[in-house]
């Protein structure tokens, strides 16, 4: 099988209020961007593609360089102005020989090389779609508009779902190119079309930088001296 990793960070990070887009604001000495990219990198060997806002694309390749990229056969592109426009545009820009598509997001910054591999063993072995989950902690409550709790729901039923998200490339590019609602993450696009997803298991790295508080828990992951 010949793989892409489709990296997308081309969001402007309003929740977290950077300074700048997203991928593009610091954590420790690199940029978010840079730490996706090492574990990308350190993952399933791959066509990486990388789709960032207009005006990022020089900035991209700079991220590439420190994260050692430079045997990789990368592409930048420019993003959309919403997720999915931003995963199309990745898409188009897949080589030829690629059958298995990866799509993960720039800010679940550290999620460990080893997630990339089981959803690309997973899609190699046969699934249509994979994607990495972890259980849900929480008690979970359903709640009506007026904020009074009508019931429970089954955690055991239950699984958050992270990235990278893992297609065969024609089940993914067919359901992006009918999808027609909105969806949340790209196995929504694919079981729409009527495709299984596959889990695997995630990890607790792999959660997504979305606000200050997860980008100062990032800090201190990447710190020298971490614990
Ligand atoms: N993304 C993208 N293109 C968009 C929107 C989002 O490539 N038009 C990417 C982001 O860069 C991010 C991933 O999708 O890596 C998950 O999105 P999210 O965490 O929501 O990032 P932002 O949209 O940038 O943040 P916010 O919603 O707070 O503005
Ligand atoms: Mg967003």
């Amino acid at each position: 099988s010949r793989l892409a990793v489709v990296v997308v960070a081309a969001g402007s990070g309003t929740r977290l209020n950077g300074g700048a887009p997203k991928a593009f604001v610091p954590l420790g000495e690199h940029s978010i961007l840079h730490h996706a990219l090492r574990g990308v990198f350190a993952g399933p060997s791959a066509q990486v593609v990388i789709v960032v806002p207009a005006g990022y694309e020089n900035a991209a390749r700079a991220a590439v360089a420190t994260a050692g990229g430079h045997d990789v056969t990368v592409s930048v592109v420019t993003g959309g102005a919403s997720r999915q426009g931003s995963v199309a545009a990745g898409l188009a820009a897949l080589d030829d020989g690629v059958d298995i598509v990866l799509v993960h997001d720039a800010a679940r910054a550290l999620t460990p090389p080893v997630v990339f591999e089981r959803v690309f063993d997973a899609v190699a072995a046969g699934a249509a779609a994979a994607i990495p989950t972890v259980p849900v902690v929480d008690t979970i409550k359903r709640v009506d508009v007026a904020g009074h709790v009508v019931g429970g729901v089954d955690r055991s039923e239950l699984a958050a779902a992270q990235t990278p998200q893992g297609f065969r490339r024609s089940v993914l590019a067919a359901a992006v190119a009918a999808a027609t609602a909105d969806h949340t993450d790209d196995a929504s696009v694919v079981a729409s079309a009527g495709h299984t997803v596959v889990t695997v298991e995630g990890d607790a790295l792999s959660f997504k930088i979305t606000t200050a508080p997860d980008l100062e828990r990032a800090r201190a992951l990447v710190a020298p001296h971490a614990a």
